[in-house]
């Protein structure tokens, strides 16, 4: 969603800017802009598009400064355009910030300020903080004060950067429900919603919470929060390569995600897996492992795919702890004054730790009382850090819009949450050691099936022009079915729906014709008789049946039309496999219709807005 980069300093701040705002990209955006101070005057570059055309704009200007911020926009309050494309300003043109977030009460604010006589340019929400901090400083408050008696107004979320050339030498910087970090360097600071913008400069990084606004000079920063209180803050160090953020010779940042994940489920799994106690050791859980083995429900609540992996979980811990288990979508848990009781446990599940709805459902279970544990892979993020304990997913940075090497880390850390209870509870020491030996086989398991890539990219030739899919599958791949719709509509555009197999018969199957593609999950398990008989279904219509099978199975290919076979696994980890050729047909279909899968139309890899 939105980014924000900030310099401070004594090098030319435009190629800082320009090159963080690259990086931040792929959280996808429409517009994008700049403000530097030169010669005791603001100057703004912004317009509708991308970075590089930003960058364009700045070079034919040729103006250069040593302090300066920028932004890229998801349009949330006015239509993507120049005029409400950030930085925006007071009317004078000498306040000017950028803003990701919402001002929920800003047309309180905006009638307000018209009454005093300011008048407004652009349709945005963010528009009312520059001219709220304009009357501040008019009644002789300094900036870093004035920001704060303005944000004392607001209501709403914000991670926001502000320079004025009535202070040239200072960036105030402010956060509450949209993530700002500070990074520190030598003789020189910065800003960014991400610490990706800013790790070519420096590791040395300074977090700001909810409510705290700081004021950075190019020797130091103070933090405070809005009500004036001053905060000591601990800088701590990022340990983020860039080899790790960059496309290391793939086409896309969705490729190379799809690919690592023999190595990303391995770095799950590293140093987690106990063979002669044929368990699990997960350093986040220890302060709470009695209170979850003894849980009497769990919750699981997330967003989109995140969502999916929760689905999967429940299957998990229904089947090896026995312990009811309840998946929400974050954005209607927050809002339904959710039932929590004693011996609740809620898990949150997100990929960025970002995401606006999932980080306010546990702020309202926390202020219920409730056991908050946190399943990130966004280190440092709000939701790591806001949570009561948790279990990183160490996927690796994920860049593509599309998630995929988040979800099967994320279901592999839930196959190790369940291991370690159910072994705390009642599983034996050799069934233990059996799933410990089938977690081992994962990685080479995976790379099998990336092997498959040229099979899939054929059958992908096949259907790219194909307006409809179904998705189906049963038990743990029901979730699959959900995921590997989710994949195909979010790049190609195309409508897919995923569904429980049987469930077809009560609805979808009135879909299903020749020209019907269905994508059927039906590795050798419990219900594989089952799901055979709805592909017979599915073929008695003459719809065609794309099959994700068992290596071994060789009935399917009597009767699907297509079938890619993967290697076999226990119940529980099956979806960490099945999933895979899903998101590569997804990816192969979107690329064979010339879309751009890193960034699909209107979706942001981190929706910090609810
Ligand atoms: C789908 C996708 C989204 C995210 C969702 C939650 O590919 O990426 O559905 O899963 O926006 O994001 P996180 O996991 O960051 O909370």
């Amino acid at each position: 969603m939105c980014g924000i980069v900030g310099y401070i300093g004594y090098r030319d701040t435009n190629p800082i800017l320009i090159e963080g705002l690259k990086r931040l990209e792929y959280r996808g955006y429409d517009s994008a802009g700049v403000c530097i101070l030169v010669d005791g005057e603001t100057v703004i570059v912004k317009d509708k598009g991308k970075v590089s055309h930003l960058e364009s704009l700045l070079d034919a200007k040729n103006v250069h400064s040593t302090i300066g911020i920028g932004h890229t926009r998801w349009a949330t309050h006015g239509e993507p355009n120049f005029v409400n494309a950030h930085p925006h300003s007071n009317e004078e043109g000498d306040i000017v910030l950028i803003h990701n977030g919402i001002i929920e009460n800003f047309n309180t604010l905006k009638k307000s300020l018209i009454t005093q006589g300011y008048t407004f340019k652009s349709d945005t929400d963010t528009e009312v903080l520059a001219h709220l901090i304009d009357v501040f400083m008019k009644k002789g408050n300094k900036l870093f004060r004035a920001v704060r008696l303005a944000l004392s107004e607001v209501e709403g979320t914000y991670g926001l950067a502000v320079i004025s050339s009535r202070e040239p030498n200072i960036l105030i910087a402010a956060r509450k429900g949209s993530p700002l970090v500070i990074g520190v360097g030598d003789k020189e600071n910065f800003i960014a919603s991400d610490v990706s913008a800013l790790i070519t400069h420096t590791k040395q990084v300074v977090y700001l919470d909810d409510g705290e606004v700081a004021e950075i000079t190019a020797e130091g920063f103070r933090v405070k929060t809005v009500q004036d209180e001053e905060i000591s803050k601990e800088v701590t160090e990022v340990f983020l390569t860039l080899e790790e953020l960059d496309r290391g010779g793939y086409d896309t940042f969705m490729l190379k995600e799809i690919m690592e994940q023999p190595e990303s489920v391995l770095n799950s799994l590293r140093g987690r897996l106990l063979l002669d106690e044929g368990t699990s050791k997960l350093g986040g859980l220890e302060n709470v492992l009695d209170k979850l083995v003894t849980a009497k429900r769990f919750i699981l609540t997330a967003c989109g795919t995140s969502w999916h992996s929760g689905l999967v979980a429940e299957y998990m811990f229904e089947q090896y702890l026995r312990i009811p288990t309840e998946v929400e979508y974050a954005s209607e848990f927050r809002y339904r004054n959710p039932i929590i009781e004693p011996g609740d446990a809620i898990f949150f599940i997100s990929q960025s730790g970002e995401t606006a709805d999932t980080l306010a459902a546990m702020h309202e279970a926390k202020r219920k009382g409730a056991l908050c544990i946190g399943i990130c892979n966004g280190v440092g993020s709000s939701i790591a850090r806001d949570s009561d304990s948790g279990v990183y997913i160490h996927a690796g940075p994920e860049i593509g819009v599309a998630s995929t090497k988040a979800f099967t880390s994320q279901l592999t850390v839930f196959a190790l949450i369940t291991l370690l209870l159910a072994r705390k509870k009642d599983m034996s020491l050799a069934d233990g050691k059996i799933i410990v030996e089938e977690f081992k086989l994962l990685p080479g398991k995976i790379k099998k099936i990336l092997e498959l890539r040229s099979r899939i990219e054929e059958i992908a030739e096949v259907f790219k022009d194909t307006p409809n899919f179904l998705y189906l599958g049963r038990g743990y791949n029901f979730p699959v079915a959900l995921e590997g719709a989710l994949k195909l509509k979010e790049i190609s555009y195309i409508h897919a729906e995923g569904y429980p197999a049987a469930e077809m018969k009560h609805g979808p199957i009135a879909l299903v014709d020749k020209n019907m593609p269905v994508v059927f999950i039906a590795p050798k398990d419990s219900t594989y008789d089952k799901i055979n008989s709805n592909i017979q279904e599915i073929k008695a219509r003459k719809g065609i049946v794309i099959a994700i099978a068992t290596e071994d199975d060789d009935r399917i290919d009597t009767i699907a039309d297509y079938s890619i076979k993967i290697p076999g696994t226990i119940r529980m980890l099956t979806p960490i496999l099945s999933v895979i050729p899903l998101q590569l047909l997804a990816y192969f279909i979107a690329k064979k219709k010339g879309l751009n899968v890193d960034q699909p139309r209107n979706l942001a890899k981190s929706v910090t807005v609810e």
